[in-house]
């Protein structure tokens, strides 16, 4: 089996109940942090650790996404004929190379573990990756990155890492720590939204790096919390099998844009992160703020 990791999954085919109705119309994955989509934050961040081939498990209503990381040559050659150099370049960053892009379609929302379960085919017996776009994380090296540089020391299977307060527990699946050794959490079981009393207050969060066992453990998967197939049971498998699972304490800092709360957080994070945004921002929220806190 090789140890590289190459190739990664996006599980795209939720239905974004959160954001409707713009997600009626719009994938989640195509809203935008002030000019990219969600989806290129996430393409650019598994381009930076060395993946080469990207697997996206689409639905119904995503054909937006297959068109976005399309060529458009009639907007490339108008924008040459304007001399539009730098967003020429720009939009170079959504191409990708023929036969480096698959879609396979789930055909119900069944779950993130059934999702990952459809590109089973196309996976191979080699450890991949996963990323879900709606966790973005804005870090100076990238969360992937970071977790790839710490499996070829450590093999196994890896989930981010996050701590979260108590009472937001029941929205992640928790770890139960064995030993830790640095930014490296060795995990003796995992539970998915776990109503009451969770084993830490270590949440996993959307990067994983998976071995191909975990296919197979999702074969034989039935439902697991809120009525879905979940990844985090398959992954729990691996540990009763006596197989490793490490998560991985990032470091960066992580927006929800799953959530609305999340997305706008992000938003106002990328926004001052712009130097051509940053000043106009910043005087506008300090004004906010100032009447905000006059009000009181
Ligand atoms: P979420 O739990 O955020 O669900 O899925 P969702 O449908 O996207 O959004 P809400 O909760 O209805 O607002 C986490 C990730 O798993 C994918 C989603 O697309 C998202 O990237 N997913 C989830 C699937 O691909 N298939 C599923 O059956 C469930």
């Amino acid at each position: 089996m090789r140890n590289k990791i190459t190739k990664a999954i996006f599980p795209v085919a939720g239905l974004g109940t959160r954001f409707l109705p713009a997600t009626k119309a719009v994938p989640k994955e195509i809203m935008t942090l002030v000019d990219r989509p969600l989806i290129q934050y996430a393409i650019d961040e598994a381009r930076a650790a060395g993946i080469r081939e990207f697997i996206f498990v689409t639905s119904r209503g995503k054909s937006a996404l297959e068109d976005y990381f399309d060529h458009n040559p009639q907007l490339e050659a108008e924008l040459r004929r304007k001399d539009k150099k730098e967003i020429l370049e720009v939009l170079k960053t959504t191409n990708m190379d023929s036969g480096a892009i698959a879609y396979i379609r789930q055909h119900k929302p069944l779950g993130l573990g059934h999702a990952v379960w459809c590109a089973r085919r196309l996976m191979g017996n080699e450890p991949f990756a996963v990323i879900l776009p709606d966790d973005v994380i804005a870090a100076d090296k990238p969360c992937l990155q970071q977790m790839i540089e710490a499996f070829e020391e450590n093999p196994g299977n890896m989930v981010a890492a996050m701590e979260v307060p108590a009472e937001k527990a029941s929205n992640y699946g928790m770890l139960d720590i064995e030993s830790e050794q640095g930014n490296l959490v060795a995990v003796k079981g995992m539970v998915e939204k776990p109503k009451q009393d969770p084993p830490s207050n270590l949440a996993v969060i959307g990067r994983y790096l998976l071995m191909p066992e975990v296919l197979k453990n999702l074969n034989k998967k039935s439902a697991g919390a809120n009525g879905e197939i979940q990844l985090t049971d398959a992954i729990a498998q691996e540990i009763t099998e006596g197989r490793p699972v490490y998560g991985y304490r990032f470091q960066g800092e992580r927006f929800d844009c799953g959530s609305k709360a999340g997305f706008l957080q992000a938003t106002v994070a990328f926004g001052l992160a712009r130097e051509d945004l940053r000043d106009e921002l910043s005087v506008y929220l300090r004004a906010i703020m100032h009447v905000d806190k006059a009000a009181q």
